[in-house]
């Protein structure tokens, strides 16, 4: 036996990896044989990644390694020992960072604008929404610190408002999902793109996508989705910050109104209540934990494309 480096020992018959997956500590004994890509789907049980060809040649398995898209099946599980991985299972646990660094991005550019004069741009932008509700008064942009929307309040509000990462949704959006064995790729490739390049163009995104293949979607709704949620990423993502704002003052507004008819039902003779709902009058009819925004539990099935039928074992 010899080892060659990075924890390679040819000869042995297993070898401990040990690697973080989607933000998770993990470990698996491998063969020094076997590709990153049938580790992951058997021993870690992370079945995102799709076996296409097994070849390298249409991108079904990529995976991002250490901030870089890479195909899945064309690299060593060994080779991987220390590395960050992230698949697509992991994605939508970014959403909130990203969303909070896209939105702390924009609002930095805002406030060199409304230093400016020009207020409105960012009133325009949406971006009041988010930061309102986020200290209980308007900050106005120049006078704002754009580390605002990384606090724990606004992260829980985006965590909770966001099942899928914006990029997911896009190609939901945009309709570029027909039977999904490629999309799981087709996302961390653009993911990985998306991270380093700012504003890419269509030809430029087009380029980026050129190594995987999709046998049904014609590549066109692919790279609109893509294109969809560079524009939202560059413009801070304003209407996620709308959704959340809304959401809330319905909320309040309903709790409002619970708390007038609960009122009105205890000053009716007998205690019963006199058609005030069932609001209550608990401090959750006033003060809705989270603005009255629906938990969402995020399961396997929400990030993972489907499998396709005789697709990887
Ligand atoms: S399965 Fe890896 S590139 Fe096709
Ligand atoms: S191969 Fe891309 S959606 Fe079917």
């Amino acid at each position: 036996m010899a080892e060659i480096g990075n924890g390679i020992v040819y000869g042995a018959e297993t070898l401990a990896l040990e690697l973080t997956l989607n933000g998770r500590e993990v470990c698996a004994d491998v063969t020094p044989d076997q590709n990153l890509l049938t580790v992951l789907r058997g021993a870690l049980q992370t079945t995102g990644p799709k076996c296409g060809c097994g070849i390298g040649e249409c991108g079904a398995c990529t995976v991002i390694v250490d901030g870089q898209a890479v195909k899945s099946c064309t690299i060593l599980a060994a080779q991987c020992q220390g590395s960050d991985i992230l698949t697509v299972e992991g994605l939508a646990g970014l959403a909130a960072a990203d969303v909070a660094a896209a939105a702390a991005a924009v609002r930095t550019k805002g406030g060199m604008a409304d230093a400016a004069g020009d207020a409105q741009a960012q009133a325009d932008a949406g971006l009041t929404a988010g930061f309102v509700g986020e200290t209980g008064q308007a900050t106005g942009g120049a006078s704002g610190d754009p580390s605002d929307v990384h606090t724990g309040e606004m992260m829980g509000k985006l965590r909770r408002s966001l099942p899928l990462h914006p990029l997911q949704q896009a190609f939901i959006d945009c309709n570029a999902v027909q039977c999904g064995y490629c999309t799981a790729g087709f996302l961390m490739v653009a993911y990985a793109y998306t991270q380093g390049h700012e504003s890419p163009g269509r030809e430029e995104i087009r380029e980026a996508i050129s190594g995987n293949l999709c046998r049904c979607t014609g590549y066109v709704q692919i790279i609109d989705a893509i294109e969809s949620y560079v524009k939202q990423k560059s413009a801070g993502f304003p209407e996620i910050f709308a959704k959340i704002e809304a959401e809330e003052k319905a909320a309040a507004e309903a709790a409002a109104k619970a708390a007038a008819g609960s009122t009105g039902g205890h000053a009716e003779p007998g205690g019963e209540a006199d058609g005030g709902g069932s609001g209550g009058s608990g401090a959750g009819a006033t003060d809705p934990p989270d603005g009255g925004i629906e938990e969402v539990t995020l399961t396997d099935a929400d990030s993972e494309a489907p499998e396709a039928k005789g697709g990887a074992a």
